[in-house]
């Protein structure tokens, strides 16, 4: 059982800084500034011949697919996006020999995930899995990967085992990097990125306490807005996906940008948007649109870093510590977890079993 924790999610989430530390283990390279993934079973020709990447997952796994196609396309320099594996093989997707699959997929079992895999498989593709239960299906399907070591996860929002998707596409992303263009100074940096983030995560965590009222004001919300960009899309998509699945409320996920294109006509006191605003070289766009929002007396919460000033907008704000801008969107998604935890939890909602889901979806 969750022992002393009142949920298994709340278990869970507390248990990130040691899990990422499980996962990144014996994987790190200081000296070349690379990753070893004796798993994926690919030398460092076949990674080479890699032109294109896509991932495949569904839920969470999809949502962070995103943060790891990012990932892989900043740091390889490689095409990459990601898909959600419940449409993939419906609409006959043209499989290349020279891209890489990934499915990405906490129980290895989702139905949904497992057929694309087949489909890519049985189209003469190579599928990579990042899973974390060992011989599962999805693992057993696919032609290597990189197990997540996050350990049993129950509850139904995936926060753990998502932590260690994100981190599985770090080091995936510094391999395929490496052997490409990516410099020994960039590995090295990352290498050590990747090494600060479980004391950082650790450090959000801590922070739990100031962010309870923040998240039973938001469940108040009939329907709430999570915005980004670039790095933060996929984080925002994660943060709505978390809000929603757990507190019911309705949480739709735009890219700030678009926000101009539709959704603002929408804001007004009774829609909070929650806003990811990291410190890079979009903060000052990210911040004029705060002031769209602020300017329709729209509530707003901003998860960012010290460096980013707010300027006049009037906004909440939570503070998350820095690492490399590549690495920040997973230290930015630890405050979204304990934000849909905390609405959950003051709404009475049973969190680790939420009404209509189920932690893995077996059947189409
Ligand atoms: C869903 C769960 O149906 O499956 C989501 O409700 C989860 O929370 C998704 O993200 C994918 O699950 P898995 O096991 O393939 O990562």
């Amino acid at each position: 059982d969750a022992g002393e924790h009142e949920s298994y999610m709340r278990k869970e989430m507390l248990e990130q800084p040691t899990t990422a530390q499980a996962v990144l283990r014996g994987r790190l390279d200081d000296r070349f500034g690379t990753a070893h993934l004796g798993g994926l079973d690919m030398d460092a020709r076949d990674l080479r011949a890699v032109r294109r990447v896509k991932v495949l997952g569904c839920g969470s796994a999809y949502y962070v697919g995103q943060m790891g196609a990012g990932l892989i396309e900043e740091l390889a320099r490689i095409p990459a996006d990601a898909e959600a594996a419940s449409e993939f093989r419906y609409r006959d997707p043209v499989i290349e020999p020279d891209t890489l699959y990934v499915a990405v997929s906490q129980s290895g079992e989702t139905i949904d995930t497992l057929l694309a895999v087949q489909e890519v498989r049985r189209k003469g593709g190579r599928c990579v899995g990042l899973v974390n239960v060992v011989g599962s299906a999805i693992a057993r399907e696919c032609d290597g990967g990189i197990y997540l070591h996050a350990g049993p996860e129950v509850a139904v929002a995936s926060t753990k085992a998502l932590t260690n998707m994100f981190l599985g596409f770090a080091l995936l992303a510094l391999q395929l990097g490496r052997v490409r263009d990516l410099s020994i100074a960039d590995g090295r940096r990352l290498v050590a990125g990747l090494e600060r983030l479980p004391a950082q995560i650790e450090e959000v965590l801590a922070g739990e306490d100031d962010l309870v009222e923040v998240a039973r004001g938001l469940a108040e919300a009939r329907s709430l807005f999570f915005i980004g960009r670039v790095r933060g899309f996929p984080v925002a998509r994660e943060g709505a996906q978390k809000f929603k699945e757990i507190s019911y409320c309705h949480a739709e996920a735009y890219q700030t940008s678009e926000l101009k294109h539709g959704p603002l006509a929408l804001i007004d006191p009774d829609v909070p948007t929650v806003a990811v605003v990291p410190h890079d070289e979009l903060t000052e766009r990210n911040v004029a649109a705060l002031h769209e929002i602020a300017a329709r007396q729209g509530p707003l919460v901003v998860v960012t870093h010290e460096e980013v000033d707010l300027g006049e907008v009037g906004a909440r704000r939570i503070v998350v510590p820095r690492n490399e801008p590549e690495l920040d969107p997973i230290l930015l998604t630890i405050p979204l977890q304990l934000l849909a935890y905390h609405a959950a939890q003051h709404l009475g909602h049973d969190i680790d079993k939420p009404r209509n889901l189920a932690k893995s979806v077996t059947v189409e």
